[in-house]
């Protein structure tokens, strides 16, 4: 009962395997490109896309030749991927298409913690015409942030102050949301903007119980200093005692009572939820409030927390279906993950570029390297227009973990760019003042 279906090809996917592979599971893997680490890890491989039509016609799916499967991101399952894996007598690590809604829709999670009156809500307001959209805002007096109801890869929100700064031009994008139906549905959210620190945390959940995982931040912006576009998320960083230097027990307690009554709200609602549940919080001088829910697992945020896991992940996986999650436990340890990313990533990035990877010094410096969207062809590895690779510092203290992450990344070169401030110790004290200051006004 250890072979599985990893579906999913990018530096979370890597992390996946490994930690599957680790724990004695034999790997079958359908990914769109070809992920030279999950490839190396796979007793075989298809390349293809992840649709439903797709999984659906290989092999091992067919003649259901594998035992489970674990899906790494979001689309396939939001399209209903667990359903049919599961019609076919496949248990999957993943919900099913009436629980990943959750992340299909802004929309959808907003109405369930209002419905449920849930902790960590935020004023929203649902729009589908372009005219009540102008008429709500011309009269709304507070800092907003205009999302698409639909899925747009973190790249379709605007925050007032930080992508548009007057009322006229935020009316301006949440119109066009609307009229050229970005995210997939001409529907806008417009929120209340919150202030404060965001941060991670992932969960594993069996449809009734979970297991919180460590704490992590994830750097969205492309640039150091947390400027320029946002993108899927440049590197990341956890600490040795799972909260963060900005979040104390407390507040990580309260965060996972948010997600307990989720997957409770969901339950309730005939929404089983069963997989990795993602929070992206926000800790407020109010506390923590919901920015987004995933239903999966975070990248870079997997690569932080899988490599220090203590728990057989292969146990884990089967006591996520079998519906009786077990004990959980992580490394006391801190991590850091830096990704290389293509020149001109975040607006317009150098794809097709060679890159070398000496992963033999990477391994030396006591890094984990984990492959992205790179092309391998004839040895040779090859840019896309996403993220490259990671390396991962894992060590008993933050500043160490970035040592090693910064010494790895000596051993990659070509046209490609990296954040050398996410980890250091400057910007986390610029954090802690932050929310010092904030939590004293
Ligand atoms: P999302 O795709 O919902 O994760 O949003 C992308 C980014 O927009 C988040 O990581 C936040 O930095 C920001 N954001 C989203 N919603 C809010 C909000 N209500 N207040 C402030 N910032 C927000
Ligand atoms: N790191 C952001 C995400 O996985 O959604």
């Amino acid at each position: 009962m250890n072979k599985v279906l990893l579906i999913g090809s990018g530096g979370r996917e890597h992390a996946i395997g490994d930690a599957l592979k680790k724990s004695g599971a034999k790997i079958y893997a359908v990914m769109p490109h070809k992920n030279p680490g999950i490839a190396k890890l796979s007793e075989d491989y298809v390349v293809g896309p992840l649709s439903i039509a797709f999984i659906r016609n290989l092999d091992w799916v067919k003649f259901k030749r594998v035992d489970m499967a674990v899906v790494g991101p979001e689309d396939p399952l939001i399209e209903g991927v667990a359903d049919m894996l599961e019609g076919k007598g496949i248990p999957v690590v993943g919900p099913r298409k009436n629980a990943a809604i959750i992340e299909g829709s802004k929309e959808f999670m907003r109405d369930l913690m209002k419905r449920h009156g849930i902790d960590g809500f935020v004023d929203y307001y649902v729009f589908d015409s372009p005219q009540k959209v102008e008429e709500f805002l011309k009269d709304y007096d507070k800092p907003f942030v205009i999302k698409p109801v639909g899925v747009t890869g973190g790249k379709g929100v605007q925050v007032m102050g930080d992508h548009f700064s007057t009322k006229e031009e935020g009316i301006k994008y949440a119109k066009r949301v609307i009229e050229e139906k970005i995210g997939g549905v001409g529907r806008v959210i417009i929120e209340e903007k919150m202030i404060g620190e965001e941060y991670t945390l992932q969960v594993f959940a069996d449809g009734k119980n979970l297991r919180g995982m460590p704490l992590v931040q994830d750097f969205k912006r492309a640039y150091e200093g947390d400027r320029g576009p946002n993108t899927g998320g440049m590197g990341s960083y956890s600490m040795e005692n799972h909260l963060l230097p900005f979040v104390d027990k407390e507040e990580y307690a309260r965060s996972i009572k948010i997600l307990e009554d989720i997957i409770a709200a969901m339950r309730k609602e005939g929404r089983e939820y069963k997989g990795i549940m993602y929070g992206q919080f926000m800790l407020t001088p109010e506390g923590p409030k919901i920015i987004e829910i995933n239903c999966r697992f975070g990248d870079p945020e997997a690569m932080n927390v899988l490599p220090i896991l203590k728990t057989n992940f292969l146990d884990i996986a089967w006591s996520i279906v079998d519906g009786k999650i077990i004990p959980v436990e992580f490394e006391h340890r801190a991590t850091v993950v830096k990704y290389v990313v293509p020149e001109g990533y975040g607006t317009a990035p150098l794809a097709n570029q060679m890159i070398k990877v000496n992963e033999e010094r990477i391994k030396r410096e006591g890094a984990l390297l984990f492959y992205a969207s790179v092309d391998e062809r004839e040895n040779v590895i090859y840019t896309t227009r996403s993220r490259s690779l990671a390396v991962v510092g894992i060590a008993d203290t933050l500043n160490s973990a970035e040592n090693i992450a910064e010494r790895a990344l000596k051993h990659v070169s070509g046209k490609i760019y990296m954040r050398h401030d996410i980890g250091k110790r400057e910007m986390i004290e610029a954090k802690i003042r932050k929310m010092r200051k904030l939590k004293s006004q």
